[in-house]
């Protein structure tokens, strides 16, 4: 076996823990067509094709609209459930033995349904999972940033009643124009009440954003943070206190962050010793889950053995499970 066929097998078998995942961003062109006739919502496709071929982005706010009108299929905790447990089922396939999972509650609550139904059909599906092949999840609301801080508010007293199911709050939508500091209120009362705190920042906004998410926000994680390169005295913080970057590689060439994955930054972010891992975001939208993100990575920046290995530790470093269990995995990489 060459030592390229030997990485990959290594991915391949290789436990791994994914941190950056949006459940809606799970919905396969297929299962939207199937739930728009089920649920007889109209989208602007007359068959699965034409849905593939309407994934051709040119930044984030392109995406967004897209994804925004796809997940207007889901209406029942049913739906819910079966989007839920479709992802599971990718995550046995891709060895993923740990999911932490994103939802947003408001595109869904603002257009009529109920908060109960959407955490309800994902929490179901995951403990099912659980019982069933032992994966270990926790589940993250993301605000809207593109929507105020009062409809933010909103949500999170609906949180409050589901504090049993979530663990943390995140912030997700259109970056640039929605700085972190629009929410410090809201993330302040998040962490009062006992909630986690985590924030997409310099996916394609400016390392500012970045610095905001970590003083004013008081992330424990930045989802994406590839723009940080651009600030020397950033990189040093980051890597000084070892905050998880929760970087989603093939995410960031559909969405043009970077041109080509031969020229994505996570190799030089990995060698500056900032704790990054890879991770999938809309693997539906973005052509692939957790394993493919590694081993596209793998062939583009050549990554060698020993990197792929820090970036799989990384992934459960930087999860949420207590240290007790983080250890478990990560001494199944020792030998
Ligand atoms: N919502 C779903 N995917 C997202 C991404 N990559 N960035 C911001 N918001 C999102
Ligand atoms: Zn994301």
């Amino acid at each position: 076996m060459s030592e390229k066929e030997k990485i990959i097998e290594f991915i391949k078998r290789s436990p791994k823990a994914e941190l950056h995942l949006h459940i809606e961003g799970t919905l396969e062109p297929s299962h939207l067509f199937k739930l728009a006739k089920k649920n007889n919502i109209k989208i602007p496709f007359s068959n699965i094709s034409e849905i593939k071929s309407a994934y051709n982005f040119s930044n984030l706010e392109s995406f967004l609209k897209i994804f925004y009108q796809g997940s207007r299929v889901l209406i029942k905790e049913q739906d819910f459930f079966d989007l839920t447990w479709a992802y599971v089922l990718k995550c046995k396939e891709n060895n993923v033995v740990h999911a932490e999972i994103f939802f947003d509650p408001q595109t869904h609550v603002n257009r009529g349904i109920n908060f109960d139904i959407v955490i309800n059909g994902i929490y179901k599906a995951l403990q099912k999972a659980n019982k069933e092949f032992g994966l270990t999840s926790k589940i993250i609301m993301c605000f809207l940033r593109h929507l105020d801080e009062v409809s933010g508010f909103k949500i999170l007293d609906q949180a409050l009643l589901h504090k049993d199911k979530i663990v943390g709050v995140g912030m997700d939508s259109s970056e640039i124009g929605n700085p972190p500091r629009k929410f410090e209120k809201l993330f302040k009362k998040a962490i009062g009440e006992g909630f986690l705190t985590v924030a997409h920042a310099g996916e394609e906004g400016p390392p500012e954003y970045i610095w905001e998410a970590l003083n004013l926000l008081k992330v424990k994680r930045i989802d994406h943070g590839v723009q940080c390169l651009q600030n020397e005295k950033l990189v040093q913080q980051l890597k000084d206190s070892q905050i998880p970057l929760t970087v989603c590689p093939l995410s960031n060439i559909k969405l043009r962050v970077f041109n080509k994955l031969k020229e994505h930054n996570l190799k030089k972010m990995l060698n500056k010793g900032l704790m990054v891992m890879v991770n999938s975001d809309d693997p539906a939208y973005f052509g692939g889950y957790i394993n493919k993100n590694l081993i596209e990575c793998q062939a583009a920046l050549n990554l060698s053995m020993k990197e792929v290995k820090v970036l799989i530790i990384n992934s459960f470093k930087s999860s949420f499970l207590k240290e007790e269990k983080k250890n478990e995995w990560i001494s199944k990489f020792s030998s």
